[in-house]
């Protein structure tokens, strides 16, 4: 089961996802489960480096032809961090997923980046956005989730904003952050489990 966190926009909070998806996976009882980083940028296998979590395997896979590779051969649940702003990279391993995960923000969106990204998704596989950092019960968090309704996107999660969660590698995973997460793994693992 492979599932791919993705977005053309950076920043959005692609990494945070992936790290939360894998953790939530491994509490959940799933093994093994692999987390496959195809960004240069090293970011969430330079945090699973610093603060090491039970159960996870990372797998560094910082091109198109590592990473496709790397799906193709672990085992088990997958989740896979992409880099921002490579439509190459992006398409090729959304090909390879059971299900996509677009992280978001409400706020300042530009949608018109996440809906090349759900472009390049392959009809028929399940996709789902998160809004991440989202102020609850603000009017741009509702208008986001009204704006995707009307998409016929499904929202997935909405994570809150906090430090907790935005604290990375210097901190253990915060519990809220799991919890919420939790749920986005649900959603990406319907019709599979
Ligand atoms: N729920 C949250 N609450 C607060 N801050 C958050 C939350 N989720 C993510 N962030 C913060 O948002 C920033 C971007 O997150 P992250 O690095 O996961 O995004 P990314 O999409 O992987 O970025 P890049 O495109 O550079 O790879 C980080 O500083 C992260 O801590
Ligand atoms: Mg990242």
């Amino acid at each position: 089961m492979n599932i791919i966190v993705t977005s053309l926009k950076g920043g959005v909070g692609k990494s945070t996802t992936s790290i939360y998806l894998a953790a939530a996976a491994v509490e959940r009882g799933y093994e093994p489960v692999t987390l496959i980083d195809a960004d240069p940028q090293a970011s969430s296998a330079e945090w699973l480096e610093l603060w090491p979590l039970d159960g996870i395997t990372v797998v560094e896979a910082p091109s198109e032809r590592t990473v496709t590779r790397a799906i193709g051969r672990v085992e088990g649940l997958v989740v896979v961090d992409t880099p921002p702003g490579n439509e190459r990279i992006t398409q090729s391993v959304v090909a390879l997923g059971d299900a996509v995960v677009i992280p978001t923000r409400a706020g300042g969106v530009e949608y018109s980046r996440v809906l090349a990204t759900l472009e390049l998704i392959p009809a028929t596989t399940p996709r789902g956005v998160v809004i991440c950092a989202a102020r609850l019960g603000t009017n741009d968090l509702e208008a986001a989730i009204a704006w995707w309704k009307e998409q016929k996107v499904e929202v997935w999660g909405v994570i809150p904003e906090r430090v907790g969660i935005a604290a990375g590698p210097e901190a253990r995973l915060s519990r809220e952050g799991l919890e919420n997460y939790d749920a986005v793994l649900l959603r990406a693992l319907r019709g599979w489990r």
